[in-house]
Protein backbone atom coordinates (compact mmCIF):
# COMPACT_ATOMS: atom_id res chain seq x y z
CA UNK A 1 0.00 0.00 0.00
CA UNK A 2 2.70 2.46 1.14
CA UNK A 3 4.58 1.42 -2.14
CA UNK A 4 1.57 1.82 -4.00
CA UNK A 5 1.15 5.29 -2.93
CA UNK A 6 4.85 6.22 -3.41
CA UNK A 7 5.56 5.08 -6.85
CA UNK A 8 2.07 7.09 -7.91
CA UNK A 9 4.08 10.24 -5.59
CA UNK A 10 7.07 9.20 -8.61
CA UNK A 11 4.38 9.46 -11.32
CA UNK A 12 3.39 12.88 -10.52
CA UNK A 13 6.31 14.28 -10.36
CA UNK A 14 7.10 12.94 -13.41
CA UNK A 15 4.49 13.95 -15.53
CA UNK A 16 4.47 17.27 -14.14
CA UNK A 17 8.25 17.79 -15.14
CA UNK A 18 7.57 16.97 -18.32
CA UNK A 19 4.47 19.29 -18.54
CA UNK A 20 6.45 21.68 -17.13
CA UNK A 21 9.26 21.42 -19.99
CA UNK A 22 6.24 21.37 -22.64
CA UNK A 23 5.22 24.42 -20.99
CA UNK A 24 8.62 26.49 -21.18
CA UNK A 25 9.77 24.91 -24.53
CA UNK A 26 7.05 24.25 -26.58
CA UNK A 27 8.22 20.44 -27.38
CA UNK A 28 7.85 17.24 -24.98
CA UNK A 29 10.95 16.21 -23.71
CA UNK A 30 13.23 13.02 -25.33
CA UNK A 31 14.36 11.94 -21.75
CA UNK A 32 13.49 12.04 -18.21
CA UNK A 33 16.71 11.60 -15.91
CA UNK A 34 16.02 10.38 -12.16
CA UNK A 35 17.87 10.11 -8.79
CA UNK A 36 17.39 9.98 -5.57
CA UNK A 37 18.32 11.54 -2.17
CA UNK A 38 19.73 9.10 0.20
CA UNK A 39 19.36 8.33 4.00
CA UNK A 40 22.10 6.75 6.07
CA UNK A 41 21.70 4.56 8.50
CA UNK A 42 25.03 4.42 10.03
CA UNK A 43 28.78 5.24 9.20
CA UNK A 44 29.01 8.32 9.60
CA UNK A 45 31.93 10.98 8.98
CA UNK A 46 33.83 8.13 7.62
CA UNK A 47 33.28 7.86 4.17
CA UNK A 48 36.84 10.58 3.79
CA UNK A 49 38.44 8.58 6.02
CA UNK A 50 37.96 5.10 3.75
CA UNK A 51 35.56 3.56 6.03
CA UNK A 52 32.20 1.66 5.46
CA UNK A 53 28.95 3.53 5.20
CA UNK A 54 25.40 1.99 5.13
CA UNK A 55 23.29 4.63 3.24
CA UNK A 56 20.06 3.72 1.54
CA UNK A 57 17.84 5.73 -1.35
CA UNK A 58 14.45 7.66 -0.43
CA UNK A 59 11.84 8.04 -1.91
CA UNK A 60 12.53 11.05 -3.00
CA UNK A 61 14.10 12.31 -6.41
CA UNK A 62 15.40 14.72 -8.37
CA UNK A 63 14.33 14.48 -12.06
CA UNK A 64 15.31 15.87 -15.15
CA UNK A 65 13.38 16.24 -18.29
CA UNK A 66 15.21 16.92 -21.48
CA UNK A 67 15.21 17.09 -24.91
CA UNK A 68 18.34 18.33 -27.30
CA UNK A 69 18.34 21.80 -28.93
CA UNK A 70 19.98 22.35 -32.67
CA UNK A 71 23.03 25.30 -32.07
CA UNK A 72 25.12 26.61 -34.18
CA UNK A 73 28.60 24.91 -33.56
CA UNK A 74 30.59 26.31 -31.07
CA UNK A 75 27.35 28.03 -29.08
CA UNK A 76 26.43 24.90 -27.37
CA UNK A 77 24.63 25.86 -24.17
CA UNK A 78 22.26 23.39 -21.84
CA UNK A 79 19.07 25.84 -20.67
CA UNK A 80 17.97 24.70 -17.95
CA UNK A 81 14.73 26.03 -15.61
CA UNK A 82 14.36 24.94 -11.96
CA UNK A 83 10.97 24.99 -10.07
CA UNK A 84 13.03 25.15 -7.22
CA UNK A 85 14.57 28.30 -8.03
CA UNK A 86 11.95 29.25 -10.76
CA UNK A 87 14.66 30.50 -12.77
CA UNK A 88 16.29 29.36 -16.39
CA UNK A 89 20.21 29.36 -16.28
CA UNK A 90 22.17 29.28 -19.41
CA UNK A 91 25.30 26.91 -18.81
CA UNK A 92 28.13 27.44 -21.37
CA UNK A 93 29.02 23.62 -22.92
CA UNK A 94 32.41 23.77 -24.52
CA UNK A 95 35.07 25.65 -25.11
CA UNK A 96 33.23 28.62 -24.88
CA UNK A 97 32.36 28.51 -21.58
CA UNK A 98 35.90 27.52 -20.66
CA UNK A 99 35.06 23.76 -19.00
CA UNK A 100 36.46 22.16 -21.47
CA UNK A 101 39.42 19.73 -20.77
CA UNK A 102 41.83 18.52 -22.79
CA UNK A 103 40.67 14.90 -23.26
CA UNK A 104 43.84 13.29 -22.25
CA UNK A 105 44.87 15.20 -19.86
CA UNK A 106 44.15 14.95 -16.14
CA UNK A 107 40.09 15.35 -15.52
CA UNK A 108 41.15 16.99 -12.55
CA UNK A 109 43.05 19.45 -12.95
CA UNK A 110 40.62 20.48 -16.29
CA UNK A 111 37.77 21.02 -13.95
CA UNK A 112 39.88 22.79 -11.55
CA UNK A 113 40.67 25.49 -14.10
CA UNK A 114 36.69 26.07 -14.55
CA UNK A 115 35.83 27.04 -11.21
CA UNK A 116 36.48 30.79 -12.03
CA UNK A 117 34.01 30.05 -14.60
CA UNK A 118 31.45 28.25 -13.03
CA UNK A 119 31.28 30.88 -10.24
CA UNK A 120 29.75 33.99 -12.89
CA UNK A 121 26.48 31.64 -12.60
CA UNK A 122 24.21 31.29 -9.61
CA UNK A 123 24.74 29.21 -7.16
CA UNK A 124 22.22 26.27 -7.90
CA UNK A 125 23.91 26.07 -11.52
CA UNK A 126 27.44 25.22 -9.86
CA UNK A 127 26.61 21.79 -9.35
CA UNK A 128 25.32 21.37 -13.41
CA UNK A 129 28.01 23.30 -14.75
CA UNK A 130 30.30 20.93 -12.55
CA UNK A 131 28.71 17.41 -14.15
CA UNK A 132 29.06 19.29 -17.49
CA UNK A 133 32.76 20.00 -16.99
CA UNK A 134 33.52 16.59 -16.02
CA UNK A 135 31.90 15.03 -19.13
CA UNK A 136 33.90 17.44 -21.40
CA UNK A 137 36.82 16.26 -19.80
CA UNK A 138 35.92 12.85 -20.30
CA UNK A 139 36.06 13.53 -23.75
CA UNK A 140 32.17 13.36 -24.39
CA UNK A 141 30.05 15.45 -26.93
CA UNK A 142 27.94 17.00 -25.12
CA UNK A 143 24.86 18.03 -27.43
CA UNK A 144 22.75 21.29 -26.54
CA UNK A 145 20.05 20.97 -24.60
CA UNK A 146 17.20 22.63 -22.88
CA UNK A 147 16.30 21.02 -19.38
CA UNK A 148 13.72 21.30 -16.57
CA UNK A 149 14.84 19.79 -12.61
CA UNK A 150 12.03 19.60 -10.00
CA UNK A 151 13.65 17.67 -6.89
CA UNK A 152 11.37 16.60 -4.05
CA UNK A 153 14.52 15.93 -1.99
CA UNK A 154 14.27 18.26 0.69
CA UNK A 155 16.98 21.38 -0.26
CA UNK A 156 19.40 21.53 2.33
CA UNK A 157 18.12 18.98 4.82
CA UNK A 158 20.86 16.58 4.50
CA UNK A 159 19.51 14.18 2.57
CA UNK A 160 21.95 14.87 -0.28
CA UNK A 161 19.37 16.81 -2.41
CA UNK A 162 22.86 18.26 -4.31
CA UNK A 163 24.29 14.99 -5.15
CA UNK A 164 20.77 14.36 -6.48
CA UNK A 165 21.38 17.04 -8.96
CA UNK A 166 24.42 16.38 -10.19
CA UNK A 167 23.41 12.25 -10.51
CA UNK A 168 20.26 13.54 -12.53
CA UNK A 169 22.35 15.49 -14.42
CA UNK A 170 25.30 12.89 -15.25
CA UNK A 171 22.83 10.46 -15.83
CA UNK A 172 21.41 12.59 -18.70
CA UNK A 173 24.44 13.55 -20.43
CA UNK A 174 25.44 9.52 -20.35
CA UNK A 175 22.42 9.45 -22.41
CA UNK A 176 22.29 12.65 -24.81
CA UNK A 177 26.20 12.25 -25.30
CA UNK A 178 26.37 8.18 -25.93
CA UNK A 179 28.50 8.03 -23.58
CA UNK A 180 29.50 4.49 -22.03
CA UNK A 181 30.14 5.28 -18.24
CA UNK A 182 30.73 2.81 -15.29
CA UNK A 183 28.31 3.64 -12.41
CA UNK A 184 30.91 4.24 -10.35
CA UNK A 185 32.95 6.44 -12.90
CA UNK A 186 29.73 8.69 -12.63
CA UNK A 187 29.40 8.79 -9.40
CA UNK A 188 33.29 9.99 -9.19
CA UNK A 189 32.68 12.21 -11.66
CA UNK A 190 29.99 13.92 -9.65
CA UNK A 191 31.78 14.05 -6.49
CA UNK A 192 34.86 15.97 -8.21
CA UNK A 193 31.87 18.08 -9.60
CA UNK A 194 31.01 18.52 -5.96
CA UNK A 195 34.59 19.11 -5.00
CA UNK A 196 35.91 21.27 -7.56
CA UNK A 197 32.87 23.62 -8.45
CA UNK A 198 30.71 24.01 -4.83
CA UNK A 199 33.96 24.06 -3.26
CA UNK A 200 32.64 21.11 -0.63
CA UNK A 201 35.35 18.33 0.13
CA UNK A 202 32.74 15.74 0.47
CA UNK A 203 33.41 11.94 0.24
CA UNK A 204 31.97 9.70 -2.08
CA UNK A 205 29.04 8.11 -0.02
CA UNK A 206 26.28 10.72 -1.27
CA UNK A 207 26.85 10.56 -5.02
CA UNK A 208 27.80 6.72 -4.66
CA UNK A 209 24.07 6.00 -2.94
CA UNK A 210 22.39 8.15 -5.34
CA UNK A 211 23.75 6.06 -8.18
CA UNK A 212 24.32 2.35 -6.82
CA UNK A 213 21.17 1.71 -4.23
CA UNK A 214 18.57 -0.97 -5.29
CA UNK A 215 15.14 -0.94 -3.80
CA UNK A 216 14.61 -2.67 -1.02
CA UNK A 217 18.38 -2.74 -0.21
CA UNK A 218 21.04 -0.80 2.07
CA UNK A 219 23.88 -0.30 0.16
CA UNK A 220 27.45 -1.16 2.59
CA UNK A 221 29.88 0.54 0.64
CA UNK A 222 33.76 0.19 1.43
CA UNK A 223 34.84 3.70 1.03
CA UNK A 224 38.18 2.86 0.24
CA UNK A 225 38.04 -0.20 -2.31
CA UNK A 226 34.62 1.32 -3.45
CA UNK A 227 33.18 -2.29 -2.94
CA UNK A 228 29.27 -2.30 -2.83
CA UNK A 229 27.22 -4.58 -1.23
CA UNK A 230 23.92 -4.74 -1.35
CA UNK A 231 22.43 -5.55 2.13
CA UNK A 232 18.61 -6.69 1.67
CA UNK A 233 15.98 -4.62 3.67
CA UNK A 234 12.26 -5.66 2.59
CA UNK A 235 10.46 -5.75 5.74
CA UNK A 236 7.01 -4.96 5.51
CA UNK A 237 6.82 -4.40 9.38
CA UNK A 238 9.69 -1.94 9.49
CA UNK A 239 9.66 2.22 8.06
CA UNK A 240 12.58 4.21 7.87
CA UNK A 241 11.38 7.91 9.76
CA UNK A 242 13.39 10.38 8.53
CA UNK A 243 13.13 13.78 10.44
CA UNK A 244 14.15 16.89 9.73
CA UNK A 245 14.67 19.85 11.81
CA UNK A 246 14.40 21.97 9.78
CA UNK A 247 17.39 24.04 11.12
CA UNK A 248 21.08 24.44 9.22
CA UNK A 249 23.48 25.97 11.80
CA UNK A 250 26.36 28.29 11.01
CA UNK A 251 27.38 27.36 7.58
CA UNK A 252 28.93 23.48 7.94
CA UNK A 253 31.02 23.51 4.84
CA UNK A 254 33.88 25.11 7.01
CA UNK A 255 33.03 22.75 9.86
CA UNK A 256 33.64 19.57 7.49
CA UNK A 257 36.19 20.93 5.80
CA UNK A 258 37.75 21.33 9.72
CA UNK A 259 36.33 17.83 10.63
CA UNK A 260 38.33 16.39 7.61
CA UNK A 261 41.76 17.59 8.06
CA UNK A 262 41.17 16.44 11.97
CA UNK A 263 40.86 12.56 10.38
CA UNK A 264 43.77 13.64 8.03
CA UNK A 265 45.98 15.18 10.84
CA UNK A 266 45.20 12.17 12.80
CA UNK A 267 45.90 9.38 10.28
CA UNK A 268 49.76 11.24 9.72
CA UNK A 269 50.63 11.65 13.72
CA UNK A 270 49.20 7.81 13.75
CA UNK A 271 51.32 6.76 10.51
CA UNK A 272 48.74 5.30 8.61
CA UNK A 273 47.43 5.86 4.60
CA UNK A 274 43.32 6.41 6.11
CA UNK A 275 42.01 6.12 9.73
CA UNK A 276 40.50 3.31 8.94
CA UNK A 277 43.48 1.51 8.85
CA UNK A 278 43.81 2.86 12.54
CA UNK A 279 42.82 0.37 15.56
CA UNK A 280 40.94 1.87 18.75
CA UNK A 281 44.16 0.95 21.01
CA UNK A 282 46.55 3.13 18.78
CA UNK A 283 44.00 5.74 18.89
CA UNK A 284 44.22 5.31 22.67
CA UNK A 285 47.90 4.97 23.05
CA UNK A 286 48.27 8.05 21.10
CA UNK A 287 46.47 10.19 23.11
CA UNK A 288 48.47 12.68 23.82
CA UNK A 289 50.35 12.83 20.67
CA UNK A 290 46.65 13.72 18.77
CA UNK A 291 45.74 15.85 21.60
CA UNK A 292 41.77 16.04 22.85
CA UNK A 293 40.08 17.38 20.04
CA UNK A 294 41.70 15.06 17.39
CA UNK A 295 41.96 12.25 19.44
CA UNK A 296 37.97 12.51 19.80
CA UNK A 297 37.59 13.04 15.97
CA UNK A 298 39.69 10.05 15.17
CA UNK A 299 38.24 8.15 18.63
CA UNK A 300 34.80 8.73 16.49
CA UNK A 301 36.04 7.68 13.06
CA UNK A 302 37.33 3.83 13.95
CA UNK A 303 34.44 3.15 16.55
CA UNK A 304 32.00 4.31 13.83
CA UNK A 305 33.51 2.15 11.15
CA UNK A 306 33.09 -0.82 13.55
CA UNK A 307 29.65 -0.16 14.51
CA UNK A 308 28.90 -0.14 11.04
CA UNK A 309 30.07 -3.24 9.89
CA UNK A 310 28.38 -4.52 13.26
CA UNK A 311 25.21 -3.02 12.20
CA UNK A 312 25.16 -4.95 8.98
CA UNK A 313 25.31 -7.91 10.21
CA UNK A 314 23.21 -7.29 12.98
CA UNK A 315 20.56 -6.21 10.11
CA UNK A 316 21.59 -9.43 8.32
CA UNK A 317 20.47 -11.69 11.07
CA UNK A 318 17.44 -9.26 12.11
CA UNK A 319 19.06 -8.56 15.85
CA UNK A 320 17.24 -5.38 15.62
CA UNK A 321 18.05 -4.80 19.36
CA UNK A 322 21.31 -4.74 18.78
CA UNK A 323 21.02 -2.07 16.08
CA UNK A 324 18.94 0.11 18.00
CA UNK A 325 22.19 0.43 20.23
CA UNK A 326 24.75 0.59 17.63
CA UNK A 327 22.39 3.65 16.11
CA UNK A 328 22.32 5.26 19.55
CA UNK A 329 26.06 5.08 20.60
CA UNK A 330 26.96 6.19 17.07
CA UNK A 331 24.30 9.65 17.91
CA UNK A 332 26.69 9.95 21.11
CA UNK A 333 30.08 9.75 19.52
CA UNK A 334 28.82 12.22 16.58
CA UNK A 335 27.25 14.49 19.51
CA UNK A 336 30.20 13.98 21.80
CA UNK A 337 33.83 13.48 20.07
CA UNK A 338 32.48 14.63 16.75
CA UNK A 339 30.73 17.76 17.45
CA UNK A 340 28.66 17.85 14.16
CA UNK A 341 25.34 17.91 16.14
CA UNK A 342 22.91 20.46 17.36
CA UNK A 343 20.30 20.74 20.23
CA UNK A 344 17.34 20.48 17.89
CA UNK A 345 18.83 17.12 16.28
CA UNK A 346 19.60 16.00 20.22
CA UNK A 347 16.14 16.90 20.89
CA UNK A 348 14.40 14.72 18.13
CA UNK A 349 16.55 11.73 18.86
CA UNK A 350 15.49 12.12 22.58
CA UNK A 351 11.87 11.80 21.99
CA UNK A 352 12.33 9.55 19.49
CA UNK A 353 14.14 6.88 21.50
CA UNK A 354 11.69 7.53 24.16
CA UNK A 355 8.77 6.42 22.28
CA UNK A 356 6.94 2.73 21.72
CA UNK A 357 7.83 0.79 18.44
CA UNK A 358 10.90 2.63 17.84
CA UNK A 359 13.85 0.31 17.11
CA UNK A 360 16.70 3.05 16.77
CA UNK A 361 17.40 7.10 16.19
CA UNK A 362 20.41 9.16 15.67
CA UNK A 363 21.02 11.91 13.58
CA UNK A 364 22.24 11.65 9.41
CA UNK A 365 24.27 13.31 7.29
CA UNK A 366 26.74 15.89 8.05
CA UNK A 367 25.42 17.73 10.86
CA UNK A 368 24.53 20.96 12.35
CA UNK A 369 21.02 20.20 11.65
CA UNK A 370 19.03 18.88 9.01
CA UNK A 371 17.73 15.36 9.71
CA UNK A 372 17.11 12.19 11.85
CA UNK A 373 16.78 8.83 10.81
CA UNK A 374 14.64 6.43 12.55
CA UNK A 375 13.88 3.01 12.65
CA UNK A 376 10.28 2.23 13.53
CA UNK A 377 8.01 -0.57 13.78
CA UNK A 378 5.29 0.09 11.23
CA UNK A 379 2.60 -0.43 13.12
CA UNK A 380 3.69 2.28 15.79
CA UNK A 381 4.98 4.79 13.00
CA UNK A 382 1.87 7.05 12.77
CA UNK A 383 1.65 7.57 16.73
CA UNK A 384 5.33 8.36 17.09
CA UNK A 385 5.31 11.23 14.42
CA UNK A 386 1.96 12.49 16.24
CA UNK A 387 4.21 12.59 19.07
CA UNK A 388 7.55 13.75 18.49
CA UNK A 389 6.37 16.69 16.42
CA UNK A 390 3.75 17.71 19.21
CA UNK A 391 6.97 18.15 21.35
CA UNK A 392 9.40 19.22 18.86
CA UNK A 393 7.44 22.12 18.61
CA UNK A 394 6.53 22.75 22.46
CA UNK A 395 10.00 22.50 23.32
CA UNK A 396 11.13 24.88 19.68
CA UNK A 397 8.59 26.61 18.57
CA UNK A 398 9.34 24.65 15.55
CA UNK A 399 8.03 22.40 13.39
CA UNK A 400 10.02 19.27 11.54
CA UNK A 401 8.50 17.41 8.64
CA UNK A 402 9.02 13.98 8.26
CA UNK A 403 8.19 11.36 6.14
CA UNK A 404 8.33 7.40 5.97
CA UNK A 405 10.01 5.54 3.39
CA UNK A 406 11.57 2.08 2.32
CA UNK A 407 14.79 1.55 0.05
CA UNK A 408 14.21 2.78 -3.31
CA UNK A 409 16.05 2.61 -6.34
CA UNK A 410 18.78 4.70 -7.47
CA UNK A 411 19.48 6.77 -10.46
CA UNK A 412 17.67 5.53 -13.64
CA UNK A 413 16.51 7.44 -17.28
CA UNK A 414 13.64 6.89 -19.12
CA UNK A 415 13.14 8.09 -22.90
CA UNK A 416 9.74 9.70 -22.98
CA UNK A 417 7.48 7.85 -25.86
CA UNK A 418 7.92 10.38 -29.12
CA UNK A 419 4.09 11.93 -30.54
CA UNK A 420 3.76 9.76 -33.97
C1 LIG B 1 27.94 14.72 3.78
C2 LIG B 1 29.00 14.34 2.76
C3 LIG B 1 29.26 12.84 2.78
C4 LIG B 1 29.52 12.33 4.18
C5 LIG B 1 28.46 12.84 5.14
C6 LIG B 1 28.74 12.47 6.57
O1 LIG B 1 26.71 14.19 3.40
O2 LIG B 1 28.62 14.74 1.47
O3 LIG B 1 30.34 12.55 1.92
O4 LIG B 1 30.81 12.68 4.62
O5 LIG B 1 28.29 14.25 5.06
O6 LIG B 1 28.71 11.09 6.73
Amino acid sequence: MDRIVHDGMMNDQRQRTCAEFERRFDRPPEWVAIAPGRVNLIGEHVDYCGGSVLPMAIERYTMIAAAPRPAAAGSASGRVFSTAVGATAEIPIGPTGGTAGDPGGDPAGAMAGAMAVSTGLPGWTHYLHGVIAGFLARGAAVPAFDAVVDSTVPLGGGLSSSASLEVALATLLAAVSDTRIEPLDLALLCQRAEHDFAGVPCGVMDQCASVLCTADHLLLLDCRSLTATQVPFAREDLLVLVTNSNVRHALNDGEYGRRRSDCEQAARVLAVPLLRDATLAQVEAAREALGPRVHARARHVVTEIDRTRRAADAIAAGRWAELGLLMAESHASLRDDYEVSCPELDLLVDLAAAERGVIGTRMTGGGFGGCTVTLVEAAHAQAVMDRVAQEYRRHTGRECTMFTTRPAQGAMIQTTPRPA
